[in-house]
């Protein structure tokens, strides 16, 4: 069944730690946006940072790290070492393979993000490799945007030459909400980010988490 990773980069900052408290035992990770200016227009090092991984040691929840960087084997290394269970990389900024080798070197779940303009066959040679691919639905850089329908195809292409074949998960991020989740879910996606259908509208995440969940389960 496909699960929803509640992407923190739309939630409170002042209120992070309490907030992950109550998201644990609710969702199986946190989804953790990393921009740094160069790759993507927007920079959220002030707070999504190694340190701020590291203060989540204790915590069981998954920390899925989605790095929108152009130094990716860098940051692979630095949020690895501070305590990331998952971490994605831009196919975009190149050095895949060995991305792929440094997570792995790490114990860490290796993943690839390819954004909007990116055929998924462009991976094709790394699929045995990961342990799972991120669908961007949006250009990355920030919360808040339209879902571009484009992605849907990937996933089922994703579902056909990754999943079935080699057990990866496919990741859905970008504008997902409860009028789409439902469409990403059956057509490959098995974990789907969302950000602002979790933490803008209200103040009542966790009940927007549970609509979210109930409309793919
Ligand atoms: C966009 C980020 C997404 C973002 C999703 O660059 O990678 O993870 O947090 O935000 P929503 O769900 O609001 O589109
Ligand atoms: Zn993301």
């Amino acid at each position: 069944m496909a699960e929803i990773s509640p992407s923190i980069l739309s939630a409170d900052y002042l209120k992070i730690f309490e907030i992950i408290r109550g998201l644990e035992g609710k969702a199986n990770s946190i989804h953790i946006d990393v921009m740094d200016n160069i790759f993507v227009p927007n920079d959220t090092f002030d707070r999504f940072n190694p340190e701020f991984i590291s203060k989540l040691r204790e915590s069981k929840i998954t920390k899925n790290v989605h790095l929108m960087v152009q130094d990716h084997l860098k940051w692979c290394e630095e949020f690895a070492k501070a305590g990331a269970d998952e971490i994605a990389f831009h196919f975009e900024t190149g050095k895949t393979a060995e991305g792929i080798k440094l997570l792995k070197d790490h114990g860490v779940h290796a993943g690839v993000a390819i954004k909007p303009a990116t055929p998924p066959e462009a991976i094709e040679n790394f699929l045995d490799e990961l342990d799972f691919v991120v669908v961007m639905s949006v250009e990355p850089g920030f919360a808040g945007q339209s879902f571009m329908p484009g992605a849907l195809p990937k996933l089922r292409w994703l579902k056909h030459n990754f999943a079935e074949p080699f057990g990866g998960k496919v990741w859905i991020d970008g504008g997902v909400r409860k009028d789409n989740a439902r469409q990403c879910a059956e057509a490959g996606a098995d974990v789907l980010v969302a950000a602002s259908a979790i933490f803008n509208s209200n103040a009542d995440f966790l009940g927007n988490l549970k609509e979210l969940q109930a409309e793919i389960s």
